[in-house]
């Protein structure tokens, strides 16, 4: 059994797609296992992607992250991350596969909906970022 972390991002937010994504993980059998929905500080957005931090969209895309409230997820099931991956779609929407996330609702790269963790190691951190052991339900 894995674990993931997923967001709803400020843009799936605001297009009203926080219960057809979950619906979406839900149908495809991964549990969801702690949830709750926040805001981000520009400073907390800069924590939470500071892999990027050199990155050309890093400010673009903390400016984004912390508009708006966001749905965190922590998520489990057998290959959690990867399934997740697929049904999210390709981070640019335009490369997404029909009938992924990122396809059906995504309106430009940055503005892409979902995040979800990329790999056993990142998924830890990104789950501690929001999470405490006692908020987890297995
Ligand atoms: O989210 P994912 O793991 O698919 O992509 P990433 O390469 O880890 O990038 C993180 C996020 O930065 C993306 O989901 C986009 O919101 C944003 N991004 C962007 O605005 N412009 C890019 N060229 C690449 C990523
Ligand atoms: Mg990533």
């Amino acid at each position: 059994m894995e674990r993931t972390l997923s967001i709803i991002k400020p843009d799936g937010v605001r297009k009203n797609v926080i219960g057809e994504v979950i619906r979406r993980f839900e149908a495809a059998g991964i549990h969801i296992a702690a949830m709750k929905m926040l805001r981000l500080t520009k400073a907390e957005a800069q924590g939470f992607y500071a892999v990027h931090k050199e990155r050309p969209f890093f400010d673009s895309l903390t400016d984004f992250m912390s508009s708006g409230p966001i749905v965190v997820m922590v998520m489990e099931g057998e290959e959690v991350i990867k399934k997740n991956r697929e049904l999210m779609g390709a981070t640019n929407f335009k490369d997404a596969a029909p009938g992924t996330i990122r396809r059906d609702f995504a309106t430009d790269i940055e503005q892409n909906v979902v995040h979800g963790s990329d790999a056993p190691e990142t998924a830890a951190f990104e789950i501690s970022y929001f999470f405490n052991a006692l908020e987890i339900c297995s």
